[in-house]
């Protein structure tokens, strides 16, 4: 990838990562990038790093613009390794006297991964740096994604370097939001729900802060996936409803299955729901990455968990996808659960458990059915179906 000018004397000089699949358990079926940017003024600035085995490129992309040892310091908006990672080799071929600015908790976590001496200037919000004829301002976005985590804003060119804020897991051709077109969005919104759902409450207030600080947002150029110039104002509105967690008139169905006893009571549940005019979606855990049931759960408002019973416990895939949704806190759902067993049967009450630790109120009481589901029993699966579609009719507005 040749490295682009975004704005006269801005340049994008990241990597793309074509290949990786599986981004600390989240689906990344069309790769990643991991953006960088490089400003050329009176001094050079050089905005964030790659992840460490992409460093080489990163630096060869910012030898096609200028010799690196003539940038004068860098920027770290956050210290994830994915943005990181590639600083021991950049501070080595620059020069490891150079400034390098970061939040003050972004400095301390640098300290911990790097054990260098590096010559950390930390900044907060509000704080402006002078390179020349632009002027960076920082403003510290905490949990978004990490403590550490801050944007920085070119004054003069109107464009917010915003790190895990905006970003889409996409590695494409393109490099704006005006290439991919609206296509972007779906991508930008399963990051959304996968990485910054636990922190909309941040996320709201933020957005109120940048409002009221009056800024003028030509461009937004996150660390990851396309830029937004076209229209920045767009993925701002996006993340402004997106943080209200509103469902939709929607229920989706999550589940494994040993002998497809779980299996039929989810096709039977399903049944119900869709018969009181709910969409829903059966999502087979070893069919779907947990990374896009929880983008579908996104939309939804009721969640419903079915699971055999293996070992007095549950399916493990089930156990998995439970913890992974847990740690993202969903806001404004409602679940059931279910559950085929053969003789002890404690799958359906220990998914009710992880539900009640998630605040989802149960819908009603969990359903199990001893071995193989059949005749009244999966008209019991029915009907069960049937009360979480009328639960979900009467707590959504109107239909998504
Ligand atoms: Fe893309 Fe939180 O790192």
């Amino acid at each position: 990838m040749e490295p682009l000018q975004i704005a006269p004397g801005i340049y994008s000089v990241g990597v793309r990562d074509w290949t990786i699949r599986d981004f600390h358990g989240y689906s990344t079926d069309l790769g990643t990038t991991y953006n960088a940017f490089l400003i050329v003024d009176e001094q050079v600035a050089l905005i964030d790093s790659v992840k460490a085995e992409f460093a080489d490129e990163l630096l060869a992309h910012i030898a096609r613009v200028i010799d690196p040892r003539r940038i004068d310091l860098v920027v770290s908006n956050h210290t994830e390794l994915d943005h990181a990672g590639g600083l021991a080799r950049v501070m080595h071929r620059i020069g490891e006297e150079k400034p390098l600015y970061c939040s003050k908790m972004g400095a301390k976590n640098l300290a911990r991964h790097f054990p260098r001496k590096w010559n950390y200037r930390a900044v907060g919000t509000g704080e402006e740096l002078r390179l020349g004829r632009r002027t960076l301002r920082f403003l510290e976005t905490r949990m978004i994604h990490w403590p550490d985590s801050m944007f920085t804003y070119v004054v003069e060119d109107g464009i917010l370097f915003s790190s895990d804020g905006f970003g889409q897991h996409y590695a494409g051709p393109e490099t704006f939001d005006d290439e991919t077109g609206e296509r972007i969005l779906p991508h930008a919104k399963k990051y959304f729900a996968n990485i910054l759902l636990p922190y909309t409450g941040l996320i709201e207030k933020l957005l109120q802060q940048v409002e009221a600080l009056r800024l003028d947002i030509r461009m937004i150029c996150p660390d990851h996936g396309v830029l937004w110039r076209k229209d920045p104002g767009r993925i701002l509105e996006a993340y402004r409803t997106w943080c209200r967690q509103e469902p939709g008139r929607r229920a989706v169905i999550v589940y494994d299955t040993m002998w497809h006893s779980t299996e039929k009571m989810a096709a039977a549940i399903h049944e119900g729901i869709a018969a009181e005019g709910v969409s829903c979606r059966p999502m087979h855990l070893r069919a779907f990455h947990r990374s896009e049931i929880v983008t579908e759960i996104f939309d939804a408002r009721a969640v419903v968990v079915g699971s055999p019973t293996l070992n007095n416990g549950l399916f493990p895939t089930v156990a998995d996808f439970l913890c992974y949704l847990k740690g993202l806190k969903p806001q404004n759902k409602i679940g059931a659960a279910f559950g085929s067993y053969g003789w002890s049967g404690e799958a359906v009450r220990l998914i009710e458990e992880e539900l009640e630790r998630m605040k989802i109120p149960r819908i009603q009481e969990g359903l199990r059915v001893p071995f193989v589901p059949e005749g009244e029993t999966l008209e019991a699966c029915r009907a069960f179906g049937r009360a979480i579609g009328r639960a979900v009719v009467e707590s959504t507005a109107v239909p998504a």
